[in-house]
């Protein structure tokens, strides 16, 4: 009985500091170390009208064993949607207009789980297509790493990924970076493990 009593009584002392928010790791050296990494999950988010950044999105996520989720557009884009060269195609409409923001079919299971989410998408004009900047509204991103990635004809990342950042609160985003459709896993992995990023296996 004295001896649980005595530890009863160590344990509100305890409990009466942390209260009091004295305590930190430093001052308690026996309180055993969680990995941090422990349970870190990753996901891999894109968007692709023609398949090449879905190439990019599968490398990362079978190098990382991560979940994957494509970002369906509710209206899916055609070809004559896709045309460039025409001033009135919905491309063309939508990313003369920041302010798109095209509906996604169906939605992330569960995004409060992931602590790292790879963002994909081609570039469309330079920038990221509406569609990103939707998803990215669409979740609570705060206290997550993101990575942006994109595919090209040939531009770099620009300032897309800069761009949807601004559309996010309290996420720590990553530089982006520009691949090329035709990586392989090897060459995307490459990227992935120097970026520094604990992914936990
Ligand atoms: C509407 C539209 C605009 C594009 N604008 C650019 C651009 O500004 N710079 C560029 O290098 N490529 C541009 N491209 C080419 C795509 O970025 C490139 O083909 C990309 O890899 C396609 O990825 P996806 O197959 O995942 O959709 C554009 C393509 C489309 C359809």
């Amino acid at each position: 009985m004295n001896s649980e009593e005595s530890a009863e009584n160590s344990t509100d002392a305890e409990n009466t500091d942390a209260s009091e928010g004295q305590t930190n790791d430093s001052e308690n050296p026996e309180k055993p170390d969680i990995p941090e990494e422990q349970g870190t999950k990753v996901l891999v988010a894109y968007f692709s009208a023609t398949n090449t950044t879905q190439g990019i999105a599968e490398h990362i996520a079978n190098g990382l064993n991560a979940d994957i989720y494509e970002i369906v557009p509710e209206e899916p884009y055609t070809d004559a949607d896709l045309n460039y060269n025409d001033n009135n195609s919905r491309t063309t409409i939508e990313m003369n207009d920041p302010d798109a923001r095209p509906a996604i079919s169906g939605s992330v299971e569960d995004m409060e789980q992931y602590d790292i989410v790879f963002i994909g998408y081609p570039i469309w004009w330079g920038e990221a297509p509406r569609i990103v900047s939707t998803f990215v509204e669409s979740y609570d991103f705060s206290g997550k790493t993101i990575v942006p990635f994109c595919t090209s004809g040939g531009s770099g990342v620009g300032s897309s990924a800069t761009n949807l950042e601004q559309l996010t609160d309290g996420a720590d985003w990553l530089p982006g970076k520009r691949l090329n459709g035709s990586d392989s896993q090897d060459t995307v992995m490459e990227w992935v493990n120097g970026l520094g990023l604990d992914f936990g296996e």
